[in-house]
Order: C-alpha cells, then sequence, then structure tokens
C-alpha cells in the first residue's frame, strides 16, 4: 500500500516535469539585435566622417552662403568661426581616414580660403567674400575627390533657404 503511494506520487511529479517540458515555449537562439541590449550601459557616441561631415560642415557651409549673400557680416564671422571649429572638432576625433591624414588635408583644402574670408567679412567685402566662399566650396570637393568620393559634390547654396525658420538678413 505505502509503496504503491510513493510510486503514485513519484508519477505524478514525472507526468508534471515531463508536461512543463513540453508546454516550455521552444528556446529559438536569438540573433543579437544590431540596435543593441535596452539594459546595456550607453557606449561613447563615436560618430562616423559621414554623419560629421552632415552635423558639423554641410549645413555650417549652407548658411554661410547664405549669410554672405545677404551680406549678413556679424552672421557670416559667426559662421565661418563654427565652420572652422567643425573641421578641428572632426580632425581630432578622426585623425587618420583611411589612412590618410585628415587634419593636414582639411590644412590643404579648406583652412586657405576659410581665413580669406574671415578678412573679407571683417572687411565687410562681397566681392572678395564670393571669391573665396567659390575656393572654399572648390576644397570640399577637391577633398572628396582624394578620399574617393567625388561623386558628393558641393555647390553654392540656391537662393532659397533649405532652413525656413532662420533669417539671414542683417539684423535691424
Ligand atoms: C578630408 C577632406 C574633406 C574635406 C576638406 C571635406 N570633406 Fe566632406 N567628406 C569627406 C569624406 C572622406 C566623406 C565621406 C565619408 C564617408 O562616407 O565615410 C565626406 C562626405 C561628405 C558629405 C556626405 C555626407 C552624407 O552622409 O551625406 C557631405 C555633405 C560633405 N562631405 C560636405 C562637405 C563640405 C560642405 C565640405 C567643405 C566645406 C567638405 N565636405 C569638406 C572628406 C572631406
Amino acid at each position: 500500500m505505502r509503496a504503491r503511494i510513493i510510486a503514485a506520487a513519484f508519477l505524478a511529479v514525472l507526468f508534471a516535469f515531463l508536461t512543463s517540458v513540453a508546454m516550455a515555449p521552444p528556446t529559438v537562439a536569438q540573433a543579437p539585435s544590431p540596435m543593441g541590449d535596452p539594459n546595456a550601459e550607453p557606449a561613447p557616441f563615436n560618430p562616423q566622417m559621414s554623419a560629421l561631415m552632415n552635423m558639423l560642415i554641410q549645413p555650417r557651409h549652407a548658411k554661410l552662403g547664405l549669410a554672405g549673400k545677404e551680406e549678413n557680416w556679424p552672421l557670416a564671422g559667426y559662421l565661418v568661426k563654427e565652420l572652422k571649429q567643425g573641421f578641428v572638432v572632426i580632425s581630432r576625433a578622426i585623425p587618420r581616414w583611411k589612412g590618410l591624414p585628415v587634419g593636414d588635408l582639411f590644412d590643404a583644402a579648406v583652412i586657405p580660403p576659410i581665413t580669406i574670408l574671415d578678412f573679407a567679412i571683417k572687411a565687410n567685402e562681397p566681392r572678395q567674400f564670393n571669391e573665396a566662399y567659390g575656393k572654399l566650396t572648390a576644397g570640399c570637393n577637391a577633398c572628396h575627390a582624394t578620399t574617393d568620393h567625388a561623386f558628393i559634390v558641393i555647390k553654392a547654396p540656391d537662393s532659397a533657404s533649405a532652413f525656413p525658420n532662420q533669417d539671414f538678413a542683417p539684423k535691424r
């Protein structure tokens, strides 16, 4: 009698175990999401060259062109400084890009016209500004050609501003 009770109890436990195994959801090996683990520590943000060009360079180049067209010298002076600073930040974040010395490329391609732009802005000289702005834009494209990205073609902004919420005219 006692042996039967023990055997029945044993069978009940075994049954419960087997059904729990059978009912358990299949464990599929999950590929790690490229979006990362939501419980991970925040990783440092290291934007790549293309993202930095988009963030720090392209909008400032466009805004500088718009400010110059409006002869808004205080804004142009601010933007040329910001643009130069953008190149400094990038050359520190990415000292070499595919083996090429980024700071040296910036020094050759864009720093000379930026220096002339600075003079032209301080002298309120639209003609000198336009000439140096053209050289700056040519410098962008020369570097893109040197770095195998000749298809990224920069030009002076069209007359319609791409920044609907910013006024480029001088403040009166
Ligand atoms: C080091 C030389 C260099 C100079 C100078 C330079 N660029 Fe670039 N730029 C690059 C490289 C390299 C890439 C491509 C990066 C990649 O895709 O990994 C790039 C990409 C870009 C892109 C594409 C980004 C995107 O995702 O759409 C834009 C826009 C751009 N540059 C704007 C400019 C402008 C405007 C200037 C001048 C004011 C400039 N660049 C000067 C090297 C340069």
